[in-house]
């Protein structure tokens, strides 16, 4: 800051007003006010860092006015006034976010020190608040985290393209976040009032596809009892998201590629044009361009929609993104629970880290929601998460989560889940090293081949032949809770 600081003097007496401006004009801009209406002027109009305000001015209540002064969005830093016998009135003051306050008399020394105190610490304070909101800028858009190098261009071109009216395509495998982007791009539209109206093409036949996107007339077809809208029309001056692109049928390709081109629809049954003004933005976990190739999709359509495509990388190639995600979905999930908070416990992350993630970061959430619910302590550990995890690519899982000690337990069994709990991980670590061959692990451990066995069998393990299973059979209870 260059230009010198400045200082709203506020008070109902003159001499107060003036021998404070008398004090203070040389190292600050000074403004005066008489009362609480003069002083939100100047707040309104003009820059002010600091406002020096009485607590009693006259009619009005300086702490209406502190309060008025801390809702503007560029509220100053407020340094109250007070008779000596009100001080707790003052201590009421900064309970209500003011800075500090100072007695009368007035020590004219001590006002100057306090007001310079107040200017650095609101430099401070602005400096942290721009930080933190680069950061956030940075690493998470309406939602979206990431702070991996491979999502940097991604943030970049979904703030750039969303206030233009391009078709977007979306590309990436289940999971990825597709449909969070998507959203993420019509709420930044700037059109935020506008509906966004999603509409999954896979899960509807041909016939009905077609009339959920443009609406059917009366009687147009066997069961069209009454005239219908379609999704193009609901979305009029909004979004509309075509979720599952690639499943399109031929036919209505060539009705949405007309949709596209033309801005115009046709109702089903109907051949009157109605005009639409909408944004669409596709996704689809398919290689269009592929399927382009096999003749399975329009060429015209598929250059129609990819205006403007992002690529949603899967999460093992983002892994450094794991921690900040894990760590958003435990504070979203153990809410949703009913449950507090709980940190990820040491041997958590690195199992995440190993493990390759086919359902991507909806596969994460739900691995966390798993671990949220199944712990009792102020961590998840990793036995608490899904069963595939603990030992990824391995050839033994965990049947079902192991029982935990309810949280009344006495502290004893408490810690004797603690070394059984070690015992385990020195198990699984010793199969991992041995790849799999218990006769080694046995060794590793010091211990019988038959012991392993029997822990194993303690331990709930079992034999799979499966190299990595499948997420939804994993024992995971994410998104069915
Ligand atoms: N970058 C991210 N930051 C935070 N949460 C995310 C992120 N990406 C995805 N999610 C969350 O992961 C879950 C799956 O995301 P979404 O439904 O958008 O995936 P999708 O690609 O549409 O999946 P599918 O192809 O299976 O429909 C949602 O709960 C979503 O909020
Ligand atoms: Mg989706």
């Amino acid at each position: 800051m260059d230009d010198q600081a400045t200082v709203l003097i506020v008070d109902d007496e003159k001499h107060t007003r003036d021998g404070l401006r008398l004090s203070l004009e040389d190292d600050f801009d000074c403004y005066v006010a008489s009362n609480a209406a003069e002083a939100i002027e100047y707040l309104r109009n003009d820059r002010i860092d600091v406002m020096l305000t009485d607590l009693r001015l006259g009619e009005d209540d300086g702490m209406k006015l502190l309060e008025a002064a801390l809702a503007l969005p560029k509220a100053p830093v407020c340094i109250m006034m007070t008779a000596y016998g009100s001080v707790d009135t003052a201590v009421e003051a900064m309970r209500r976010g003011a800075y500090h306050f100072v007695t009368k008399p007035l020590n004219l020394d001590e006002v100057e020190l306090l007001i310079k105190r107040a200017l650095r610490s609101r430099t401070l304070e602005h400096e942290n608040v721009a930080l933190k909101q680069q950061v956030e800028r940075k690493f998470s858009i309406e939602g979206i985290l990431g702070q991996a190098e491979v999502m940097k261009p991604i943030m970049d071109t979904i703030q750039q393209v969303a206030p233009s009216r391009a078709t977007v395509l979306i590309e990436g495998e289940s999971g990825t976040g597709k449909e969070l982007v998507a959203r993420a791009i019509h709420n930044l539209s700037g059109r935020p009032k506008a509906n966004i109206v999603a509409v999954h093409c896979a899960a509807l036949s041909p016939q009905i596809l077609e009339s959920e996107l443009f609406g059917h007339e009366k009687g147009s077809f066997t069961g069209a009892q009454e005239r219908r809208i379609g999704r193009f029309e609901q979305a009029n001056g909004g979004t509309l998201f075509l979720d599952e692109i690639g499943e399109i049928d031929a036919s209505t390709q060539v009705k949405l590629l007309r949709a596209l081109g033309e801005q115009t629809i046709e109702r089903v049954g109907s051949s009157k044009p109605i005009s639409i003004n909408v944004r669409v933005i596709a996704a689809t976990n398919r290689n269009l361009a592929k399927m382009v190739e096999e003749g399975k999709f329009r060429e015209d359509l598929y250059w129609r929609l990819r205006v403007v495509t992002l690529h949603l990388p899967p999460l093992r190639d983002r892994k450094s993104d794991i921690a900040v995600l894990a760590d958003h979905f435990l504070k979203e999930l153990a809410k949703a629970n009913g449950k507090t908070y709980k940190a990820l416990g040491d041997d958590a992350l690195p199992a995440m880290m190993k493990y390759d993630w086919p359902g991507n970061i909806r596969e994460l959430r739900s691995a966390i929601e798993h671990g949220v619910v199944m712990s009792n302590s102020s961590r998840v550990m990793l036995k608490h998460l899904p069963a595939y995890l603990l030992n990824p690519g391995g050839l033994w899982v965990r049947k079902t989560p192991a029982a935990e000690a309810p949280p009344e337990a006495a502290p004893q069994a408490k810690s004797d889940l603690d070394v059984e709990e070690a015992e385990h991980q020195l198990i699984l670590t010793a199969l991992q090293r041995s790849g799999n061959n218990r006769t080694v692990a046995a060794e590793l451990l010091g211990m019988s081949r038959r012991t392993l066995q029997r822990k194993l069998k303690e331990m709930n393990m079992v034999r799979t032949h499966r190299r990595r299973m499948k997420p939804e059979l994993g024992g995971s209870i994410g998104e069915g809770l």
